[in-house]
């Protein structure tokens, strides 16, 4: 039935530019198909005014344009104005500008593209130069205290969701709770509050993932055979350009690993990772993921 569903999903995906279904799908959330309930599509108890918390008390950059109000979405809609983000698309706080420039620059030339990519791309192919710029030097500026979006919670158990693994709106919370086994070789991320995470609150809305104890070693071990912090810092906290991968989400990361293993993800800068995730298994992919997800930014 999950397995019918996710088809079901991915066939509402506009079809022509996108790799094809992966071993690895249930980390690539799509939206519910038209008329089907849609946890995303209910109004937040609490609206908040996201530019108006960003110019006030939270302490971050002056928020440029594009952030706020670009065109057709701005990029805070997506990535939060504290850049933590969804785990459906990408926290781009702290990473470098080069770095945000070239990947924003490698979703416009067809370099990512999968599943998810498809409004990011979009987002890509409308800013003008001086709009990527302006971004990635506001992301770029955010510091490691509003870096933290991510709260790991290790055990076999994970709160049941109002849709199905895998579906849009999955990170939310069943209307009546309860909990329901997490399957191995999986993490789960849901919202730490639902209301906030609906209302985009970049302050209070940030995630936990729910990982295997089994999981979270197996992640160590790989993070340390693949000397992964050579390239990515000291405590993966990123370096030069070079991503942080601490506190990052691991949905994200777990979709980054496998794209970069089939082609999904073919930036220049690709091939240092090509011979990594070569060798990695679905397996090791989620755990290396999760594990890098529990550390400090
Ligand atoms: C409609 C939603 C949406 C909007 C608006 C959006 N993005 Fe994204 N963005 C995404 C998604 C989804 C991903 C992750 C794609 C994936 O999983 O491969 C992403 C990924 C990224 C990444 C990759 C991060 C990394 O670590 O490699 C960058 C950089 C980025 N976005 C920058 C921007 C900028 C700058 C803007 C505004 C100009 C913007 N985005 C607007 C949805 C959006
Ligand atoms: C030899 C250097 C090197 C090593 C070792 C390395 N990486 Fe990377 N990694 C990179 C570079 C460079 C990029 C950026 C690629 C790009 O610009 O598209 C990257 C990108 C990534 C990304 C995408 C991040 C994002 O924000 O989109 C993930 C995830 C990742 N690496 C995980 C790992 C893991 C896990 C290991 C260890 C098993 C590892 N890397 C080891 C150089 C390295």
């Amino acid at each position: 039935m999950r397995k019918l569903l996710g088809i079901l999903l991915l066939a509402t995906a506009p079809v022509g530019v996108y790799a094809a279904e992966n071993s690895l799908s249930w980390a690539y959330p799509s939206e519910p198909p038209p008329g089907t309930p849609n946890a995303d599509a209910l109004a937040p108890g609490k609206p908040v005014n996201q530019a108006l918390i960003a110019t006030t008390y939270t302490g971050l950059p002056r928020m440029p344009e594009v952030v706020a109000k670009g065109k057709p979405l701005p990029c805070m809609q997506c990535h939060l104005a504290n850049g933590g983000s969804h785990p459906e698309s990408a926290a781009l706080s702290g990473l470098s500008a080069n770095y945000i420039i070239e990947q924003v620059h490698a979703f416009r030339d067809g370099d990512r593209a999968d599943v998810r990519t498809g409004r990011m791309v979009q987002a890509a192919k409308l800013a003008s130069e001086k709009d990527i710029k302006e971004a990635a030097e506001y992301f770029a500026a955010i510091g490691p205290d509003r870096q933290k979006w991510v709260k790991t919670v290790i055990g076999n158990e994970v709160p049941k969701g109002p849709a199905p693994f895998g579906g849009g709106g999955f990170r939310y919370h069943a209307p009546d709770g309860g909990m329901e086994p997490l399957p191995a070789g999986m993490v789960v991320e849901v919202a730490e509050n639902d209301d906030l995470v609906r209302a985009r609150d970049q302050i209070d809305g940030g995630f936990v993932q729910y990982v295997n104890a089994e999981d979270m070693a197996l992640g160590e071990k790989v993070a340390n055979d693949g000397a992964c912090g050579t390239c990515h810092g000291v405590g993966f906290k990123g370096k030069g350009d070079v991503p942080r991968l601490a506190g990052q989400h691991s949905l994200y990361m777990i979709r980054q690993l496998k794209d970069m293993q089939t082609g999904a993800r073919k930036d220049k800068a690709v091939a240092i990772m090509k011979p990594i995730v070569a060798k990695l298994s679905d397996r090791e992919m989620v755990a290396v993921a999760a594990y890098l997800a529990s550390k400090t930014p």
